[in-house]
């Protein structure tokens, strides 16, 4: 055999054999709770547990409860909110009430922008949902993010994650993007319930956290109590309807009572409510989908749905991450063959069918 035909054939054999040994990492992905517990010390899991400073996090003083009730009336709220138009100056504030910017944000280092790789002509344009970091190579999202109409699950190759960059629209030197290698709805999301609306992106490289402008969350690891005070944020549109902006908006929100939760329409187990008890008008909106609801420095909630956006007697609805923890550790988990392994495994194959 001259030389070019055996570099071709032993590279046309290392694909071949490549290939055949993926479709086994895909079998052999920790995907169901024994498989994991057993193989647990083999996998690479996320790097964010639970930090023992945090165990008393969600203590809440006695009058931090008397606070929790369900959003208020249109009228008690008529008094206190400002509106998307400020009738004093004739200036448009732009805000979904009380969604802020503070001068120095350190929750938009967790927030990740999901978008697509082609059809924009700018920076940004191309934005499709929030989500974040749970370690370097593995972005919680929304699973209404990751399919289309007919809940056909995205190709990898559509899709990118950019972190570090906490104006959408401007790409600056802790800008980073990265294309993704898996794409991971909840299997039993349902578009028409919305019910396990939660999903993961595996990325083909990592992030580096640089703690200023791009840091990995970690996972709650208490059942969110009512009354929890969190904060929304993301690139979603600044009220119902309206544009998405540039910079990262924040929105203040309290976890709600489940007994109200459960009068919103769609509410599910898997599901938690927020607003915002003094002002109806914060809220998460389309475009924030995906992104995380942060409750003392950890990932609560995932921004699913809600009937509009910032409207009275209303909340905004959050997949919620605590009910989802172990579907989040097993399909965060690439548990891939041990690239010695794969390459032993690889040599072997090669020797035996170059032996035939
Ligand atoms: N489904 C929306 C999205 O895709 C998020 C809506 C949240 N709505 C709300 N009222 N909290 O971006």
């Amino acid at each position: 055999m001259g030389v070019s035909k055996f570099v071709v054939y032993n590279l046309f054999l290392l694909v071949f054999v490549d290939q055949l040994v993926s479709g086994f990492d895909q079998l052999w992905n920790c995907s169901t709770h024994i498989e994991f517990a057993s193989r647990e010390r083999n996998c690479h899991t996320l790097y964010q547990r639970r930090s023992p400073a945090s165990v008393d996090s969600f203590s809440m003083a006695p009058s931090d409860m008397s606070q929790v009730h369900a959003p208020q009336t249109q009228s008690d709220n008529f008094s206190q909110n400002s509106s998307t138009y400020d009738e004093d100056d004739g200036e448009f504030h732009f805000l979904v009430t009380n969604g802020y910017r503070p001068e120095e944000d350190d929750l938009v280092k967790f927030l990740v922008s999901v978008r697509l790789r082609q059809g924009s002509k700018f920076f940004g344009g191309d934005h499709l949902c929030g989500g974040c970091l749970i370690s370097r190579t593995v972005v919680l999202t929304a699973a209404h993010c990751l399919v289309d109409e007919s809940e056909t699950v995205l190709s990898r190759n559509k899709l990118k994650v950019v972190a570090g960059t906490p104006r959408r629209l401007l790409e600056t030197s802790s800008t980073q993007q990265i294309k993704v290698k898996k794409v991971r709805p909840h299997p039993e999301f349902s578009a028409d319930t919305l019910i396990n609306d939660i999903g993961i992106l595996l990325l083909k490289s990592e992030m580096q956290p640089d703690g200023r402008f791009v840091a990995i969350i970690p996972l709650v690891d208490k059942d969110p109590p009512a009354g929890l005070k969190c904060t929304v944020i993301g690139w979603g549109a600044i009220f119902e309807n309206g544009p998405l902006p540039d910079e990262a908006i924040r929105g203040d929100l309290t976890i709600l009572p489940n007994e109200f939760c459960y009068s919103l329409n769609f509410f599910e187990k898997g599901m938690i409510c927020a607003s915002n008890p003094k002002d109806f008008e914060v809220d998460s909106c389309q475009g924030d989908s995906g992104g995380p609801l942060i409750c003392a420095g950890k990932v609560v909630g995932i921004v699913s749905f809600g009937n509009g956006c910032g409207r009275p007697f209303s909340a905004g609805v959050y997949a919620d991450v605590y009910y989802y923890r172990s579907w989040i550790e097993h399909n965060a988990a690439t548990c891939p063959l041990a690239s010695w392994f794969r390459l032993l495994l690889i040599t072997l194959v090669m020797q035996v069918l170059r032996a035939h």
